[in-house]
C-alpha cells in the first residue's frame, strides 16, 4: 500500500492539471469570441462603410433615375402634343438674345451681349405698339398686369428649335417683365434650354421677372440675371463681360 500510494497521489495531481488546463483553455475560448465579436463589428463598420459607398452610389443612382424621370416627363410632354424636337435639348448649340425694350435701354444692353457672344438678336414687338407718352405706358402697363393679358406679338422666332441658349431681356415694368414677354414665353417650348434674363430697370432690378420666368418655362434651366439700371446703360460694357464670364457658359 505504501508503495502504491505516491502512484495514486500523481495520479490525482495529473488530474488537477488536466483540470486546470481546461480552464484556460476555456478563457482562451472567451478571448477569442471576443476578438471574433470584434472582428464582427470591424466586418460590421466595413458593411456599413460598403453600404455607405452604396448609398452614395444610390444616390447617383437616384439623381440619375430623376434625370431620366425629367426626359420622361419631356416625352409625356411631346405625347402631349408638343413636337418631339421641341422635347430634348436638339438645338445646334445656338444663341439667341431676345429683348423687348421700349426706349432703348434694354436694348443697348441686347445689343453688347450680342456682339460679345456672337448670338442672334430678335426683338420682341407687339401688335398694337405703346405710346410715345411715358405716363401713358405706365397706365397701360398696368392695366395689362391686372389683367395678366397676353398682348399680342407681331414678331417671332422661325427656328427657335436651333437655340439652346436664350438671352431674355426686358424693362422692368410695374414690378416684373411687361405682359408681352410673358406672351413670347408662352408661344415657345424652352424644355431643355438655358433661359438667362437680363434686365434695365429704374430702381427695381429683376423684381418678380426670374420667379415667373421659373412658372412659364419651368422646364428650361435658368442661370442667374443681370439687371442693369436704365440711366447706367452706356457704361455697363464692363459689367455685362462679368456678368457673362460668371456664367461658366463657352
Ligand atoms: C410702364 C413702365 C413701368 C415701369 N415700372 C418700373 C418698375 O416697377 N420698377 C423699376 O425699377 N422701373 C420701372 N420702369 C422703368 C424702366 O424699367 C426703365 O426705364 C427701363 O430701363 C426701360 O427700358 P427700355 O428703354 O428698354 O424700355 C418702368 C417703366 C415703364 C415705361
Amino acid at each position: 500500500m505504501k508503495k502504491i500510494l505516491p502512484i495514486i497521489l500523481s495520479f490525482a495531481m495529473l488530474l488537477m492539471l488536466t483540470a486546470c488546463g481546461n480552464t484556460d483553455t476555456g478563457s482562451d475560448t472567451v478571448a477569442d469570441d471576443t476578438s471574433g465579436a470584434i472582428t464582427q463589428e470591424i466586418a460590421g463598420a466595413e458593411e456599413v462603410a460598403e453600404n455607405g459607398e452604396t448609398q452614395e452610389d444610390m444616390a447617383a443612382e437616384t439623381s440619375s433615375d430623376a434625370g431620366e424621370a425629367d426626359t420622361q416627363s419631356a416625352q409625356d410632354g411631346a405625347e402631349n402634343g408638343q413636337t418631339p424636337g421641341d422635347t430634348e435639348s436638339t438645338g445646334t448649340g445656338g444663341v439667341l438674345i431676345a429683348y423687348f425694350s421700349k426706349t432703348g435701354n434694354t436694348e443697348t444692353i441686347a445689343n453688347m451681349i450680342a456682339s460679345l457672344t456672337g448670338g442672334d438678336l430678335f426683338k420682341v414687338e407687339t401688335v398694337v405698339p405703346y405710346p410715345d407718352d411715358y405716363d401713358e405706358t405706365v397706365d397701360i402697363a398696368k392695366e395689362e398686369q391686372d389683367n395678366d393679358a397676353r398682348p399680342e406679338l407681331s414678331t417671332h422666332v422661325e427656328n427657335m428649335e436651333q437655340y439652346d441658349v436664350i438671352y431674355l431681356g426686358y424693362p422692368n415694368w410695374w414690378g416684373t417683365m411687361p405682359q408681352a414677354m410673358f406672351t413670347f414665353l408662352e408661344e415657345y417650348d424652352f424644355s431643355g434650354k438655358t433661359i438667362i434674363p437680363f434686365c434695365t430697370h429704374g430702381g427695381s432690378a429683376l423684381g418678380r421677372s426670374e420667379g415667373d420666368i421659373a412658372s412659364l418655362a419651368p422646364d428650361a434651366a435658368l442661370l442667374d440675371g443681370l439687371a442693369v439700371r436704365g440711366s447706367s446703360v452706356d457704361s455697363a460694357q464692363g459689367t455685362v463681360e462679368e456678368w457673362l464670364d460668371g456664367l461658366g457658359l463657352e
